[in-house]
């Protein structure tokens, strides 16, 4: 049974993918498509791909993928283009980088030397360590901001695309407060005029991407469209956002098992979690003024999931420590341990390690394309303004003003395929009874 929707209007021409930031993730992300295009990788790791979702009861066995169930743009309608600080190409980039093998990127190289990095709008008092050539010569943040309206423009027309979508993959800014200036659209134009700088670069591509019509995606912890200005900015020209700070290692891990240790109410005392990375990300990170803006999106995860105000004997004292160390030999195959001191029945202790040995850009690339695919959906759809139901993909979901941040993976996932499941007519699915109508 479906419930009446407007249609989604269909998919049709290309797709233009912006990266403000072609370092680690977005060159494994561009080079992850295209060799699923070239027919040499499967999208592992990417929901809109390879997962299915379930239509009605059960029993009906009716079980799409979400590909096929959602007018999602195909790979082979991907373009790309992107501004880096660095004047490398996403085949030099990816190759610097080094998260994928030069046999698996080679085959790839004519492709990637073609997307060349626009100018930055970038300025180092926003990102300490990382100073390039390739940036725009102005200086005013409003000039800056219409450049990269311009940009916009001119990448879409080169590529020759009627829809675009941006992807925050830049490094991570230093940490910032909303002030005065994110009050309202009115204020955040005066402060554009005014060169504000309470507005960091990301702000000025999220402001430009917003005003050009389109979708925006923050994969870092910077304050960029997570204001009241840039909210009613998207509401205004009917685009949604979402963000902030990609999901990837420990913090998927943690929105993992924290769901379940409380689902079984045992109790954790404390949750000491350290990392040793050694990517450019993580030199950036080794500041501490950008660390502040990491620690606070990896920090708030635990409370909302184990709510210690309705359990204070279970979480109300759980000391929770995060570290994040610089580490070069590593490169981006980064390492996170956690140590989770957890109790049972009587308050017994127990402890639990978890040594993850993962690679950053790898997790992180197929969230790249899931956003990018369904923030296009969601626009065609008339979605405007925050998009919770992504919240799937972030350390810290960018909520609507009042409400609460849901951390926890399998809510944030029955929410996400919900939300696709009513977009396009169907039932919500609510894993009650299959015998009722
Ligand atoms: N890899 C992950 O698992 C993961 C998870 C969560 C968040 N992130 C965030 O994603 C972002 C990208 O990570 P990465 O590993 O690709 O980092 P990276 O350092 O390899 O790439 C970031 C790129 O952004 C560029 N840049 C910085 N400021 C810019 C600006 N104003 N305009 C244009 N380019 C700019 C830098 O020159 C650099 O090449 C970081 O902010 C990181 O914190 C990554």
């Amino acid at each position: 049974m479906t419930h009446s929707a407007n249609p989604i209007p269909p998919h049709s021409g290309k797709l233009l993918v912006l990266t403000p930031g072609m370092g680690a993730v977005a060159t494994t992300f561009i080079a992850g498509v295209e060799a699923i295009r070239q027919g040499n990788a499967q999208p592992v790791g990417s929901v809109s791909q390879l997962q299915t979702i379930r239509l009605g009861h059960r029993s009906e066995n009716r079980n799409p993928l979400i590909r096929d169930f959602v007018p999602l743009a195909p790979l082979s309608d991907l373009a790309f283009a992107g501004w880096d600080v660095y004047p490398d190409d996403a085949y030099d980039a990816a190759a610097r980088a080094q998260v994928l093998n030069p046999q698996d990127l080679s085959p790839l190289a004519d492709f990637l030397h073609t997307v060349k990095p626009m100018k930055a709008a970038f300025d180092p008092a926003y990102v300490k360590r990382l100073d390039g050539p390739n940036v725009k010569p102005m200086k005013g943040k409003r000039e800056l901001a219409e450049a990269l309206r311009q940009d916009i423009r001119d990448a879409m027309a080169k590529a020759g695309a009627s829809r675009a979508v941006m992807v925050w993959c830049g490094s991570t800014e230093i940490y910032l407060r909303p002030a005065a200036c994110h009050e309202s659209i009115e204020s955040f134009e005066a402060g554009l005029d005014a060169n504000d700088p309470a507005i960091a670069p990301s702000q000025l591509y999220a402001y430009a991407a917003i005003m050009e019509g389109v979708p925006y995606a923050n994969g870092a912890p910077n304050l960029s469209a997570d204001s009241p200005a840039l909210e009613q900015l998207a509401i205004e020209r009917g685009v949604p956002v979402a963000g902030k700070d990609f999901k990837t290692g420990q913090t998927l891990m943690k929105t993992i098992l924290a769901p379940g240790f409380k689902a079984r109410m045992l109790a954790i005392s404390g949750w000491f979690s350290t990392n040793i990375l050694g990517n450019r990300d993580g030199e950036i990170l080794d500041d501490p003024d950008s660390f502040k803006a990491k620690e606070v999106t990896k920090s708030g995860v635990l409370d909302t999931i184990l709510q210690p105000e309705l359990y204070p004997h279970l979480y109300k004292d759980l000391y929770h420590k995060v570290r994040i160390n610089y580490y070069p030999p590593r490169g981006d195959a980064k390492e996170g341990w956690d140590n989770i001191d957890i109790r049972g029945w009587l308050d017994y202790p127990m402890q639990i390690k978890v040594d993850f040995l993962c690679r950053d850009s790898i997790l992180a690339a197929p969230i790249v394309l899931d956003l990018a695919l369904f923030l296009d959906l969601a626009s065609r759809s008339g979605r405007k303004g925050i998009q919770e139901w992504l919240s799937f993909y972030f350390k810290s979901p960018h909520t609507e003003p009042g409400h609460v941040q849901e951390h926890d993976l399998f809510i944030q996932h029955v929410r996400m395929k919900n939300t696709l499941r009513v977009m396009a007519g169907e039932r919500p699915v609510t894993h009650l009874d299959e015998h009722e109508e």
